[in-house]
C-alpha cells in the first residue's frame, strides 16, 4: 500500500505540473484525492490491515495528501499570478495622458448679486432674515397700509390661494413680520432677500422673481440715514463713482416715498440707450416707514421712525451683467450660466 501511495504521489505531482488553468487544477484534485480516486480506495481498504500497518499506512497517506494539496495550491497560485502578469503586460496604463476635465458648477448670477448685497449689509451690522412665501392678505397688504379695495392692490397681479392666503407679491411683508416679532422694541436693522410672485410674463417680467427688502427701525432714524445707506449700496453694486438721486414717488407703506436712480454706469451720465439718454437708471423703491404701519405693528410712531427700501435682484443683475431677458435666469441654459463661472465679473 505504501508503494501504491508513493506511485499516486508521483503521478499526481506530475499531473499538477502540467495543469495550466483553474479547471485542470480542480479536475486533478478530484482525480487524485476525490471520492472515486485510487487514494480513496486505499483509505477504505485500510480496515483490512493490522493495527501496526494501519498506523504506518495512515501516517503515509496523511503525508501524501498534504503534499498533493500543497502542490495543488501552489500551482494554482502560480497560474493566477501568470494570468495577472499577462493582463498587466497587455493593459498598459499611460499615466502621462492628460485626464478628462471636470465641469464644475458656478454660482447663479442671482445668488452672486444677493451675496454681494448681503456681505455689504452684514458689514454694516444688519441681520439677514427669511420669511414665508405663502402669506396672508393681512400681512402682504392690509398691514402695509393697503386695505381691501385700495387702488394699489391690483388683483390681476396677485396669485391668491383663497380669500385670505396668497403668494407674497413683495418682500415688504417682512417689514410687518419683523416689527411684530420685535416685541421689546429695540432698534433693529435687517435685510430680507427672497422670492416673490406676480402674474406677469414677458421679457422683463417673470411670474416669480427675487427682491431684497431693507428695514431699519429705531428712534431718530431719518431720511439722511436712508440716503447714505442707499448711496453706499449703489456704489458697491455699480462702482465708486456712482451718484444717486431721489425722485418723489408713492408707496402706500412709506411716507415720504422715493424711487432711487443711479447715475448711468455705461455712459457716465452722458446719455446712452441703457439710460434712455437721461443719464439715470431707476434702481429701487424706498421711503420712511408710514406711521400707520409702525402703529399697526405696535411701534408708537411719535417715538419710533424707520426707513425701508426694496430692490429687484433680477433688475440689478440685468443691469450689472448686460442681460436683456429675465427668463434667462430661470431656464438653466448652461451656455448662459457658464458666463458666471466663478470669476468676479
Ligand atoms: N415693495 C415694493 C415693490 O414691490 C418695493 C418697495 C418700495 C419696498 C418702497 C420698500 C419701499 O420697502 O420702501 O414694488
Amino acid at each position: 500500500m505504501i508503494e501504491k501511495l508513493e506511485k499516486i504521489k508521483a503521478k499526481a505531482l506530475k499531473a499538477i505540473e502540467e495543469c495550466n488553468d483553474e479547471t485542470s487544477i480542480n479536475n486533478t484534485k478530484s482525480e487524485y484525492l476525490g471520492k472515486k480516486s485510487e487514494f480513496n480506495k486505499i483509505m477504505s481498504d485500510m480496515c483490512t490491515l493490522s493495527n501496526e500497518e494501519k498506523k504506518e499506512v495512515g501516517a503515509k497517506s496523511n503525508e501524501i495528501r498534504t503534499i498533493i494539496n500543497d502542490a495543488l495550491e501552489s500551482r494554482l497560485k502560480a497560474i493566477k499570478e501568470a494570468i495577472l502578469n499577462e493582463r498587466l503586460e497587455k493593459d498598459k496604463i499611460d499615466l502621462t495622458l492628460p485626464s478628462r476635465k471636470f465641469k464644475t458648477g458656478s454660482k447663479h448670477p442671482i445668488n452672486i448679486v444677493i451675496e454681494e448685497i448681503e456681505d455689504l449689509f452684514i458689514s454694516m451690522g444688519y441681520d439677514v432674515v427669511d420669511g414665508p412665501e405663502v402669506e396672508t392678505d393681512k400681512v402682504c397688504f392690509e398691514m402695509l397700509n393697503v386695505p381691501k379695495g385700495h387702488p394699489a392692490r391690483d388683483a390681476q397681479d396677485t396669485f391668491y390661494i383663497n380669500d385670505e392666503m396668497l403668494l407674497r407679491t413683495q418682500t415688504s411683508t417682512m417689514q410687518i413680520r419683523s416689527m411684530l416679532a420685535n416685541v421689546d422694541k429695540k432698534p433693529f436693522k435687517l435685510i430680507c432677500p427672497g422670492k416673490v410672485y406676480r402674474r406677469d410674463d414677458d421679457a422683463t417680467h417673470s411670474h416669480q422673481f427675487t427682491q431684497i427688502e431693507g428695514l431699519v427701525v429705531g428712534e431718530n432714524i431719518s431720511l439722511s440715514d436712508l440716503k447714505g445707506t442707499l448711496e453706499t449700496l449703489c456704489k458697491k453694486l455699480f462702482g465708486n463713482d456712482r451718484e444717486i438721486r431721489f425722485r418723489a414717488s408713492y408707496f402706500p407703506f412709506t411716507e415720504p416715498s422715493y424711487e432711487v436712480d443711479v447715475s448711468c454706469f455705461v455712459c457716465n451720465s452722458k446719455g446712452c440707450s441703457l439710460c434712455k439718454n437721461t443719464g439715470w437708471i431707476e434702481i429701487l423703491g424706498s421711503g420712511m416707514v408710514h406711521p400707520n404701519v409702525l402703529n399697526g405693528c405696535g411701534f408708537d410712531s411719535s417715538k419710533y421712525t424707520g426707513f425701508a427700501f426694496g430692490l429687484g435682484v433680477e433688475r440689478v443683475a440685468m443691469l450689472k451683467y448686460g442681460i436683456n431677458d429675465i427668463r434667462l435666469f430661470y431656464t438653466n441654459d448652461y451656455r448662459f450660466l457658464k458666463n458666471f463661472d466663478r470669476k468676479e465679473i
